[in-house]
């Protein structure tokens, strides 16, 4: 397999191995940081590091351990069973990072209680259970996947159980369904994107959007575009969609931005 396709953002990484030796390890570590010395050079290597140390990572299991549900564990496309007509456009399961999903929804110019929060491949469920602690009208959360739509649901039991004094919208609903297939809600709405999938599969979700905001023109609608990849391309070429803000961040998958559909 094409290593950059391996890596390509958005999609999840196989599960780590068990933890090794302190020496192996160390010279894991040693060895990557000379790979990395050797193809980036010492600032650059440096400025990566730094981020690295300073930023939260995928394996941050704080959301978990404070609220007793199981959001962290990454899977592929495989282990998720998507289907195989999906397997290119689609990314497996990894979770956002709470704090980072806290950061975007008070920065939304909107009064939560009018929207309806709409996770588009809500996988686990942490950032649709991060925005349920927000009062929105109700949060729709759309997983291809029956496995993790299933542990979703788990987690959406377990947090109302474990953190009612801090959910201000219980009314969470997991739908496993393919995004194509879900109709958009007839209501002002803030869809939720951390780069599910991208290529035609985004594309035809992201026309659907425009298609919706055109019958209904009376209601609002907010995309937020995390972890903004292949899609971003697309949509800063396309007369469908506006940016209306960016938040940039030293590592791109942190990034995000908010798209609305410009009316016809
Ligand atoms: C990167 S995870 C996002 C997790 C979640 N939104 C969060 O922020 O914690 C992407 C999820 O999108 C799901 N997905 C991919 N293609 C989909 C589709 N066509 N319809 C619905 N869900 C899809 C995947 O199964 C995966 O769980």
């Amino acid at each position: 397999m094409n290593l950059e396709h391996q890596l390509l953002p958005g999609r999840a990484l196989p599960p780590r191995a068990a933890p090794s030796s302190p020496f192996a390890t160390f010279s894991r570590r040693f060895r990557t940081l000379r790979n990395t010395l050797e193809v980036l050079g010492p600032v650059t290597t440096a400025r990566a590091l730094l981020a690295e140390l300073l930023l939260p990572t995928y394996e941050d299991h704080s959301f978990d351990r404070r609220f007793g549900t199981e959001t962290s564990a990454m899977l592929s496309v495989i282990e998720s069973e998507l289907p195989a007509r999906y397997r290119d456009d689609a990314a497996g399961y990894w979770p956002a990072v709470e704090n980072v999903v806290h950061h975007i929804l008070r920065r939304l110019p909107v009064h939560y209680q009018d929207y309806v929060f709409v996770d588009a491949g809500c996988g686990k469920g942490r950032a649709m259970l991060t925005a349920s602690m927000y009062p929105f009208a109700r949060i729709a959360g759309v997983e291809l996947s029956p496995l993790t739509a299933e542990t979703a649901r788990r987690n959406v039991a377990i947090f109302r159980e474990r953190a009612a004094s801090l959910q201000r919208c219980a009314d969470i609903d997991v739908i496993c369904q393919d995004i194509l297939d879900y109709d958009i809600p007839d209501a002002n709405v803030v869809v939720f994107l951390y780069n599910p999938f991208q290529g035609l599969l985004f594309q035809s979700f992201m026309q659907r959007l425009h298609e919706a905001s055109q019958r209904t023109p009376h209601r609002e609608m907010l995309v937020v575009y995390h972890n903004p990849w292949s899609g971003d391309e697309w949509l800063r070429k396309t007369p469908y969609f506006s940016k209306i803000y960016e938040h940039r961040m030293i590592a791109h998958r942190l990034s995000w931005n908010v798209w609305t559909p410009v009316r016809g």
